[in-house]
Formats: structure tokens, sequence, C-alpha cells
């Protein structure tokens, strides 16, 4: 039967990814008995650390499964607390400045929707993660896209930030380590972007899924430890903790007063997050150091692979990324230098790539040159068969 409800028109600046055409295209492929390599998803396929394991089933066999209080179990947020306490110095953040969420998405989305009213600015930038673009739109929000580049190491400045900040602007939306980029940002930087935002009073969401995936013993430094107190840190076990199907994020704000909006948002949302997942989780953050190496060690590896073989790809050019497990390659030097057909060209030989252009709206070369290809997943000889598919087909032309 056909469906003739419209769909809200929230939904109209949404179109569906292009990711997902991708995916339609592979699954073709594959029924045909064709070889397809997915380096498409921002997944991670190391398996869940056995500590992770051990903490999600004892809440179960605990029978922690029925409903809990919706900011989630004190015992998580206080952990979490005490966490920033230490790590990120900043010694004002207690329980109460926390919500765990299901997931980092959960918290974007009840932040976006407590602040947010219809023609309200929104400062993103660009390349990011599109859901940024997304949630926006689907407030009705009106994004500022500021477009970063290779020359600054994708990099916003605080100086970009001033010349689009107007009596509109409600919200900047900052996600370094950068999906797909990698690109991070030193404390000084963090400073001087903060002391911008402050001036002008906006509420700063940072989005600091990536914190732990930081490479050649370099460190995360946290907008939290610049006391602007409009400053909400969004954060996920997902990828630190290889649990990304668990979901569990959290939302942390330097004052008590910014989550209230949020909180009511989260209940009439999900509630809370799932309980056996938050203790998960819990047993994780016991065991952050520990659990950090063994994936580190795990990704970094992969990098390195991934450096040796895929720079003998024929007019390929890609900086060895800091953080994150994304490579945001440029194609410009390529037979393809346009993103769209270098990914056509990669996916009829059997290798899933996301086009630059999946990763913003302005169509321009900090986009259509570049490609972003994750190792999240790229176990087995994975990412050497990658880069022979693609040798292969080069040499084929
Ligand atoms: C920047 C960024 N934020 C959030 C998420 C999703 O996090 P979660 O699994 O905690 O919802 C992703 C996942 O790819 C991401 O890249």
């Amino acid at each position: 039967m056909v469906n003739r409800i419209s769909s809200s028109k929230r939904l109209q600046g949404v179109s569906p990814s292009g990711m997902r055409k991708l995916f339609e295209i592979a699954h073709e492929l594959r029924k045909q008995g064709k070889e397809v390599l997915d380096f498409g998803l921002g997944d991670i396929d190391i398996p869940m650390p056995e500590k992770v394991k051990a903490g999600l089933i004892d809440a179960i066999d605990k029978g922690l499964t029925r409903y809990g209080s919706n900011p989630g179990d004190p015992i998580l947020r206080e952990k979490l607390a005490n966490r920033y306490n230490e790590k990120f110095h900043a010694p004002d953040i207690d329980l109460e400045n926390v919500i765990v969420t299901c997931g980092a998405l959960e918290s974007l989305f009840d932040t976006i929707l407590a602040y947010i009213d219809p023609g309200d600015e929104i400062i993103i930038h660009e390349p990011s993660f599109k859901y940024f673009e997304y949630i926006s739109r689907i407030a009705y929000a009106k994004p500022i896209l500021l477009s970063t580049d290779s020359r600054n190491d994708f990099k916003l400045t605080a100086d970009a930030i001033n010349d689009v900040i107007t009596s509109k602007t409600k919200v900047i939306l900052l996600n370094y380590p950068t999906n797909p980029t990698a690109a991070i940002l030193t404390k000084k930087e963090i400073k001087s972007i903060t002391e911008v935002v402050e001036d002008a009073g906006i509420l700063l969401v940072s989005d600091e899924s990536y914190e732990n995936i930081y490479y050649d013993g370099l460190n995360h430094s946290s907008f939290l430890e610049f006391n602007y107190p409009n400053t909400l840190v969004i954060s996920s076990f997902s990828k630190s903790f290889s649990m990304t199907g668990l979901r569990v994020g959290y939302t942390i704000g330097a004052s008590k007063d910014i989550l209230i909006p949020i909180n009511q948002i989260h209940q009439y949302n999900t509630a809370h997050a799932n309980r056996p997942s938050q203790y998960a989780a819990l047993a994780g953050l016991n065991h952050e150091e520990e659990i950090s190496k063994y994936i580190l060690e795990i990704l970094t590896k992969r990098r390195d692979r991934i450096v040796q073989t895929w720079k003998k790809i024929p007019g390929l050019n890609f900086e060895t990324p800091k953080s994150t497990f994304y490579i945001y390659g440029d194609v410009s030097q390529t037979e393809f230098p346009n993103c769209n057909d270098f990914c056509d060209f990669a996916l009829k030989n059997g290798v899933i790539l996301v086009p630059g252009t999946e990763f913003g709206s302005n169509k321009n070369e900090n986009l259509t040159n570049y490609f972003r290809m994750s190792f999240g997943i790229g176990s087995g000889g994975l990412i050497e068969r990658g880069a022979e598919l693609l040798i292969e087909a080069f040499n084929n032309l």
C-alpha cells in the first residue's frame, strides 16, 4: 500500500544519506558474488573488552534491569564527575553536572531540542559529522557552516567564529578530534575559541566522542577545562571502549543549570540509558587506562599499515592521523580528482569509501577533493587488500 501521509516538514532539510546509496550498491555487488570491502562505517570491530563485558553481565545477574534514574545511575555519574575533576582539572564538576544518555547522538538531540527555537543560528565547522547539520535542520535552526581546510589542518579559528556570530547565534557545535578529518586542537586554541564564545554569550557544545583515541603519546584537552559556565561537553563510550551497540554517552555541563532543560527533553525522550549498558560503561571507566592501551595498540598498528600500503595508491595524498580512526584522503592528484568519481571508481573495484561531500553542504574543495576511509573496522588483511584492489584498478586504467 502506498503511504499517503506526508512526513513532517522538519525532515525536508534532511536528505537520505548518500552513504545509504553506497551501501545499496555494495549490497547488489555482493549479491552478484563480488568481493566488497567496507571502509565506510564509523563503527569499530575490536572485540568488546572483557572487563566491559563482565560489567554488563554482572548488572544483568544482579537484576539491574528495571527502570532507573533519569540522568543515569548515580554511581556512573559520580565516576564520570571524578574523572573530569582529575583528568581535565575541572574541580567544580560533581554528579549533578552529568547526564548519562543513549549515546552521544542522544546527547546532541536533547541539547538541540532543549535550546533551539526556529530560526536560531548554530555554528558548525565543515567538514564534519553530518548529524550536526541535520539535527539543526530537524529543529528548524539555521546551520552556519564554516569551512575549514588543510592549510590550517582543518581547525576552526577564534577569528573565523567571531566573524559569523550574529544576534541570532545561539549555539556553536564543535567536534575535536573531528570526524572525518582527525583534526585536533591545542590547549591554546581551545582557550581562544572559548574566549570568543564567552564574549558572545552563546552555548558552547563540544562533542569529544574521540577523546581517548590519540596516537603518538598525544593527549586530549577538553573544553571543560576553561571554566566557561555555558559549556556542554558531550562524549561517548562507543569508540573509546569498543561498545558502539551498547549505546552509552553523556553530557557534562560546566554549570548545573544548563543541564535542567536538557534533562527534561532526555526524560521524555528515552527516560534513561540502558541500565546494564551503564554498568558496562562503569566497568570500562574502572579500567580505562588498560582498555585505552588495548584499543590504541590495535588502532595504531592499523594506522601504520595504512600509511605503508595506501600511500602507494597513485596520486593519493593524506596526512597520517594523530587521532580518531579516519583518514581524510585527498584525491585531487589522482585520475579521479572529484570525490564522487573517485568513490564510484573505488566501489566498482570492491572498496567502499565515503565521499567528502557527505561531510557538509558547501560543495567546495574541502569536501569535493576528499574521501573518508575508516579503519575502525580493519581486522584480518582488510587494509592491505583494500590498497591492493585500488592499486590494481589504477594500473588497469
Ligand atoms: C562526532 C561523532 N559524534 C557522535 C557519534 C555517535 O556516538 P554514539 O555512538 O555515542 O551515539 C559519532 C559516531 O560516528 C561521531 O562521529
